[in-house]
């Protein structure tokens, strides 16, 4: 297709964590291209990321990554309107990585500059497959690092309402995997292996937080599950893995699809979307599919691909910061607790 006069074309970066991710976003809805070069096997040896080696992985894939994303999008880089880069929240020397290919393209180019929230980008990876999606709706984040449940009020606009107290949901399930001896990555394993289990084989707890309904606690949970697997090592007992992992698994989404479908209805919304690296598990999928159907929500979600870290939600994220005018110099920085909402 054709490029009209006044299309934007961002050229995104992601590297916050343990991928190296470039694409090129047209309008901020459609992906040209969106390349995805995971290191996840070079960290499964040690049983979860090592920000060390991350960050050195960043730097040998970077500007291979960013060459194939312009290239496969069949654009150059003189087309492009702008240069969208996760810089916060995440590990800093990874973050790093990529803000400074971006300052450098930026500075080389002229090309505007713009920083992107991580999470707002997970919330914005719901616009691309849905194209009727706008605010306000409320958002189910939960990656590896967050759980929130977040009012999304126009672009760029949010409000938390509910948020993890101790760990995320995907830590959680990374945790429980490790311990249930499955390994690194935990989520896609115990999703998998869920499949063949019972999830009403042992009754884990669901935590409420008191006064802070909105709120999640995982870190009770996980270490039910560790107590569980003590126990039946005292006894001599063998332990179900896939009825243990199905039964956990359970517990985290019976809590997630409450406290969010309670908080559509209270907030009076009439649209739900999940975004995150756990966003992609199946169970949890059609778990939110059941509830939002019997309630009369419209429910909206990404592929799994755009679920887990990807550059294109950066480049759709980047395209709503980019209408509104907003432009970072090049004394932008990785912030690796960079907090929604707020901008530096
Ligand atoms: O969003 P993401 O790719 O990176 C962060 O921003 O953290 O999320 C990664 C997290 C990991 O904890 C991983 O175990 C979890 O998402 N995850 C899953 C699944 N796929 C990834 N959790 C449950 N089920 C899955 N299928
Ligand atoms: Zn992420």
């Amino acid at each position: 297709m054709l490029d009209k006069k006044d299309d934007v074309l961002i050229l995104a970066i992601e590297s916050s964590c343990d991928e190296t991710a470039a694409a090129v976003v047209r309008n901020g809805r459609e992906i040209l291209s969106n390349v995805i070069y995971s290191q996840i096997a070079l960290h499964t040896v040690y049983g979860g990321v090592v920000p060390e080696i991350a960050s050195r992985k960043h730097i040998e894939k970077i500007n291979q990554v960013i060459r194939q994303a312009l290239t496969e999008s069949g654009k150059k880089l003189q087309d492009m309107s702008a240069v969208a880069v996760t810089y916060g929240p995440g590990l800093v020397g990874a973050l790093l990585v990529g803000v400074s290919a971006a300052k450098a393209i930026s500075f080389a180019s002229g090309i505007p500059l713009i920083g992107v929230h991580h999470i707002e980008g997970h919330i914005s990876a719901n616009y691309i497959e849905n194209k009727s999606l706008e605010p306000p709706f409320i958002c189910l984040v939960v990656s590896g690092g967050h759980s929130h449940l977040v009012v999304v009020k126009d672009y760029g606009e949010y409000e938390i309402i509910g948020r993890t107290r101790d760990d995320a949901a995907g830590e959680a399930f990374d945790k429980v995997a490790r311990a249930i001896g499955l390994g690194y990555p935990g989520g896609p394993k115990i999703d998998n292996i869920s499949t063949k289990g019972n999830p009403d084989a042992i009754r884990f707890p669901r935590a409420k937080v008191v006064g802070a309904e909105y709120d999640f606690s995982f870190s009770g949970l996980k270490s039910a599950v560790l107590n569980y697997l003590n126990s039946c090592e005292m006894k001599g007992e063998k332990v179900n893995q896939a009825d243990v992992a199905a039964s956990f698994q359970k517990a985290v989404i019976d809590v997630l699809v409450e406290h969010s479908i309670h908080g559509v209805k209270e907030f009076g919304f009439d649209k739900f979307a999940i975004a995150g690296g756990v966003a992609s598990n199946s169970s949890l999928r059609k778990a939110f599919e059941k509830e939002c159907r019997e309630n009369g929500i419209h429910f909206y979600h990404p592929s799994p691909l755009l679920c887990t870290d990807n550059a294109a939600m950066i480049g759709t994220a980047g395209y709503y910061e980019y209408r509104k005018g907003i432009r970072h110099g090049l004394d932008l920085n990785a912030v690796p607790n960079l907090k929604l909402g707020e901008s530096v």
